[in-house]
């Protein structure tokens, strides 16, 4: 890759950044797009991300995207945010407009909600019953997704601690007081089970290193479907229980690639004329060799 004095630049900024796959997804468009600039990786700890993101400013970068620890961060920082980083309190892409002013998006929940139509069927989402297992930030921002763009009839959210999966409804229900939720406990499954279109798994269980999640996916309808928002390993517990039951999977590489595209297309606006870049089977080849390269 050559890279000229007018090369559009934009970053990922993160501690540790090294882990990140955004550099090689972004690098797959710009070389399939033949544009002339980079998404970089930018290490810094806290004490130095304002620093950092004024100064990459500053040198004329588009925007940045947003990774651990600095999510929340990033949200604090901009002078406004979209709906989707306000109600996850957190972005994943910072964009510098031109007078000075940043923009805090969260495309965590729209990627989720393509991929999902990707491997389900546009419009499929509309009035299923979903099950949500976390409570965490992950979660926070599916659940959105799934009742502000899929349009769901239900979410319930089981949580290890239920606690936490009331105070998620408690916030999310704030901007969506249309939605309908349940919660439960991770002991509730097999009742919420009975009647789920789709199982999206937002704990960190089954990530590598991690045990995994300990639920038995064979009271699940035999037309549900099993998401994992985990992708190292790609397939995971859950997923590997799901296929063997003959269960649709949706693995976590199909959010990343798809939460990936508003920030490149943000990044790279005039060098696509306006277009948006594209998921395909190429990129996700690509990634998967960065998965199994990283061992
Ligand atoms: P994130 O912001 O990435 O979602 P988090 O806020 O730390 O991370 O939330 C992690 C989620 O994974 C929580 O829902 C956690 O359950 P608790 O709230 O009960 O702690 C869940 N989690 C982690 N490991 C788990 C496991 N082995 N089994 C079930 N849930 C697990």
């Amino acid at each position: 890759m050559t890279l000229t004095g007018k090369a559009k630049l934009a970053g990922i900024i993160g501690w540790p950044v090294a882990h990140s796959l955004s550099p090689v997804l972004h690098g797959h468009w710009l070389a399939e797009y033949d544009i002339d600039g980079a998404v970089v990786p930018l290490a810094a700890g806290r004490e130095d991300f304002a620093a950092v993101i004024d100064g990459v400013r500053r040198a004329g970068f588009k925007g940045v995207n947003v990774t651990v620890p600095h999510k929340e961060a990033a949200f604090a920082l901009a002078h406004h945010a979209d709906l989707a980083a306000r109600v996850a309190g957190a972005a994943n892409l910072l964009i510098f407009v031109p007078d000075g002013k940043i923009g805090a998006h969260n495309t965590d929940a729209s990627g989720l909600f393509d991929s999902l139509e990707e491997k389900l069927g546009r419009g499929s989402l509309t009035g299923k019953n979903i099950v949500l297992i976390g409570a965490g930030g992950a979660a926070r921002g599916a659940a959105f997704g799934l009742q502000h763009y899929g349009h769901v009839a239900k979410v319930t959210i089981l949580n290890r601690n239920k606690d936490r999966a009331d105070q998620l409804v408690a916030h999310v229900g704030k901007y969506l007081p249309e939605a309908k939720f349940e919660t439960g406990a991770l002991e509730d499954w097999p009742t919420a089970a009975a009647d789920a279109w789709l199982v999206v798994n937002t704990t960190s269980a089954g990530m590598k290193g991690n045990a995994p999640l300990n639920i038995d996916l064979s009271v699940l309808p035999n037309a549900a479907s099993v998401c994992d928002i985990v992708y190292d390993p790609l397939q995971t517990p859950l997923l590997e229980q799901a296929a063997a039951r003959g269960l649709q999977t949706i693995d976590g590489l199909g959010m990343l690639m798809h939460q990936a595209v508003p920030s490149f297309q943000a990044f790279f606006y005039e060098e696509m004329s306006g277009k948006m870049p594209e998921v395909t089977q190429g990129l996700r080849d690509t990634l998967e060799k960065a998965l199994a390269a990283r061992g």
